[in-house]
């Protein structure tokens, strides 16, 4: 009996160590300590021993399974932790997955530019809605009853006296009537014409409006302002001139050219051989547009500016068709990340 321990005992425990899967430690299970396993015969076996035999025997047996039971356990949670290491199979050298990252859009990116540059001349930032009213939009900024631009071919017109507004103009109204002088500030925002649509036009826009308004506010401050934020935008060896121009509600009224930076001024496709750029409208605020909102001309002068937001990126960045900004073409949009 005592040797038949033993070698039960050998060969169980070759057979568990070897065991590589549950399902294989299962046969071994089944095999030696199931109703009809090894260890289960010797204990019928002790029935044929004498009474002085059996508690011995007894005792070893007992011994036996124990053994193989503690066995089969440390054996089982032995497979059980390996597998479930290796059951996530992560392959470390696979390229990683790649998720989209969006970016700023250009114009945005080109008004924050803007908008920087402004506010460290001590401007702030205003904004007024899309829907205005004919007297914002034209009346208050001078323009005569029968201006062209109030014409229906360039004006959304929503009822008789509202409009989506065709400038950003109408924000220095609404600024005006609601602060008292000093006001400092530019307003961004979208604009709407009813024009026909080309690579140069659009019926969406976006335009930066500028008011600086206080006692002797000057024409030379106005230059003095632009050009800073031109050399600081475009370039610090940019040449430039104010050129005489017309808007109903500024008086004196010039338009701002810088020389052509993809010419350097010789004359190109950009700048139509002129060699220079149009970047910016302005002027002095005329005197009836004080008088609309209420302020008294004879104490209060200042100046006002517009640019194009889009026309702006058009130049700094030689994009040719206005379009390309509203089609969200990705090839196009990563370009300026
Ligand atoms: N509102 C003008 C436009 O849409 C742009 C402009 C020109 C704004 C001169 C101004 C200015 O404030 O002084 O074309």
């Amino acid at each position: 009996m005592e040797h038949k321990i033993l070698e039960i005992r050998a060969a169980y425990k070759s057979e568990i160590n070897q065991a590589a899967s549950l399902k294989q430690l299962d046969e071994v299970r089944i095999k030696f300590l199931s109703r009809n396993g090894s260890v289960s015969a010797l204990f019928e076996e002790m029935k044929t021993l004498t009474k002085e035999q059996k508690p011995l025997a007894g005792k070893e047996l007992n011994a036996l399974r124990n053994f193989c039971e503690s066995l089969f356990i440390a054996k089982k949670e032995e497979i059980e932790a390996q597998s479930s290491i290796v059951a996530p199979k992560i392959d470390l050298s696979l390229p990683g997955v790649n998720y989209p990252v969006g970016s700023r859009h250009i114009l945005t990116r080109t008004l924050d530019e803007i908008k920087s540059i402004f506010k460290s001349y001590g401007f702030s930032v205003s904004g007024g809605p899309e829907l205005e009213s004919d007297f914002n939009n034209f009346e208050a900024l001078n323009f005569q009853a029968d201006h062209p631009a109030r014409d229906m071919q360039d004006t959304f017109f929503v009822t008789k006296d509202f409009l989506l507004r065709t400038h950003t103009s109408p924000v220095q109204i609404r600024l005006m009537q609601n602060n008292k002088p000093p006001i400092r500030a530019i307003m961004p925002g979208k604009v709407y014409r009813n024009e026909a649509v080309s690579s140069r036009s659009y019926c969406l826009f976006h335009q930066v409006e500028g008011l600086y308004v206080d006692k002797h506010v000057t024409f030379a401050e106005l230059k003095g302002t632009l050009v800073a934020f031109a050399k600081e935008f475009y370039g610090s060896n940019l040449k430039y001139r104010f050129r005489p121009s017309y808007f109903p509600f500024t008086e004196p009224s010039a338009e701002m050219d810088i020389t052509c930076f993809i010419c350097g001024g010789k004359g190109c496709r950009v700048c139509k051989n002129s060699g220079w750029l149009e970047v910016l409208g302005c002027g002095m605020v005329d005197p009836n547009v004080f008088v609309k909102i209420g302020y008294d001309p004879e104490e209060i002068t200042g100046y006002a500016f517009g640019m194009g937001i889009e026309r702006t990126a058009m130049l700094k960045y030689g994009i040719t068709d206005i379009r390309t900004f509203f089609d969200n073409d990705i090839r196009f949009l990563n370009q300026f990340k």
